[in-house]
């Protein structure tokens, strides 16, 4: 399997632990129970950051090159999805500004953008995997990922991609801490 591929699929693997304990947070905001802002505001930071500036930029990368390839791709909408997840993940995290600061917010929108973000990230993921991985692993050649690694390993920084990782540990760790 390219390397890519796997860094791509350890990422989903990786976002989605993280989105069940989103989950758990928006539950928790719905009930108005012991809403832990701290780790909230961590996971706001990894859903606003990592996937808008490292991974969607991995696919897209790669989604260029099907293109390139002449490909009719089923998963077209790739992009457009990105910039929707993005859409949502600001408007989720500006909602958990506002609980911050005690404003009044409607506790259903806020739980609404939440699910909204959650939903679409979801979805999103299982139809790379079903779609999109599998098309470019049948139709990009080897040259192809070769250019595509490259392109990836001048785009981004090792070093922001391993604060994205502390990061997620970090969350990890506090809500282990939080359930024990
Ligand atoms: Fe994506
Ligand atoms: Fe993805």
């Amino acid at each position: 399997m390219p390397k890519l591929i796997e860094e791509l699929r350890d990422e989903h693997r990786q976002m989605s632990t993280i989105l069940d304990v989103l989950e758990n947070a928006i539950r928790e905001i719905d009930r108005a129970e012991g809403v832990d802002l701290d780790l909230l505001k961590l996971l706001m930071d990894y859903f606003c950051q990592f996937p808008d500036e490292i991974h969607h930029q991995k696919e897209d990368l790669i989604y260029a090159r099907l293109r390139e390839s002449g490909t009719e791709s089923k998963a077209s909408h790739l992009h457009d999805q990105h910039t929707k997840l993005e859409a949502l993940s600001k408007q989720f995290s500006r909602y958990v500004d506002l609980i911050g600061l005690d404003l009044e917010v409607e506790r259903a929108q806020i739980c609404k953008a939440g699910w909204d973000f959650v939903d679409l990230s979801r979805r999103h993921m299982e139809m790379e995997e079903k779609y999109f991985f599998p098309e470019a692993q049948e139709k990009l050649t080897a040259q192809d990922w070769e250019t595509a690694a490259r392109e990836a390993e001048q785009s981004f920084n090792k070093t922001d991609q391993k604060e994205f990782q502390a990061l997620a540990s970090e969350i990890l760790q506090s809500d282990i801490e939080r359930c024990s």
